[in-house]
């Protein structure tokens, strides 16, 4: 586990699956991703048993936050009792080890939980772990021009733009920019 102030990293489950499925088809999550059809168990079973091929260091992890027992929707064995929720994954890709950068990607797929600071606090553990922990130099990332939520969440956790990608991607009938900030590690407390 990965522990930060109101949320924890771990590894990913074959049990997560169906909940990452029901996430990543959703429109509105959807809406900030690369993803454009929808995905089937059988897609996301094959990428499940892929990962296992993956660099360790490039391994999804969840997301979870702490709740009360009963609210997390598990049994009540011990009423009050802290229990943990998955509400996301996020996780690094392309790294490059000969230069120690990496990009990263992340979903809240629980859309209750959006705009209460967890997105920005997922990104700054995961940022605290890759260079803290992987020894990477620089993270960067991509996101679409029309997610002010990313933006901002990325601009908290005190991401630089550093450059655009005019009209990379096609969604929704039209050309969009991609985005992209960085964070290197002499800029980070
Ligand atoms: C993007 C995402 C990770 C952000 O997580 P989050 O927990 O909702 O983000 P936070 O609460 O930490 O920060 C969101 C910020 O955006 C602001 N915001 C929300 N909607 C906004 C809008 N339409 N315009 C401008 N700012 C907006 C919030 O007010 C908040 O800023 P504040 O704290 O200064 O008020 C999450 O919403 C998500 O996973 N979305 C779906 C998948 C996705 O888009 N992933 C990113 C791909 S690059």
């Amino acid at each position: 586990m990965i522990y930060g102030d109101r949320i924890r990293f771990r590894a990913v489950e074959r049990e997560d699956l169906p909940t990452f499925v029901k996430w990543i088809n959703d429109p509105e999550v959807r809406h900030g991703l690369g993803i454009y059809l929808p995905l089937s168990m059988a897609d996301e079973e094959d990428w499940f048993d892929g990962v296992r091929n993956h660099p360790p260091d490039e391994r999804n992890l969840v997301i979870e936050i702490r709740q009360p027992v009963e609210q997390a929707g598990q049994p009540a064995q011990a009423p009050g009792e802290a229990a943990w929720q998955m509400i996301g994954g996020c996780g690094f890709f392309k790294l490059d080890s000969r230069n120690r950068c990496a990009e990263f990607g992340i979903m809240i797929g629980d859309k209750s939980r959006w705009n209460q600071g967890y997105g920005t606090e997922a990104v700054r553990l995961l940022v605290q772990h890759g260079f803290n922990t992987l020894n990477l130099n620089r993270i960067y990332l991509r996101v679409l021009e029309n997610n002010p939520r990313a933006i901002r969440a990325y601009e908290k956790a005190g991401f630089t733009h550093e450059g655009r990608q005019r009209q990379a991607e096609y969604k929704d009938g039209r050309y969009l920019d991609l985005l992209v900030m960085s964070i290197v590690k002499d800029e980070h407390a």
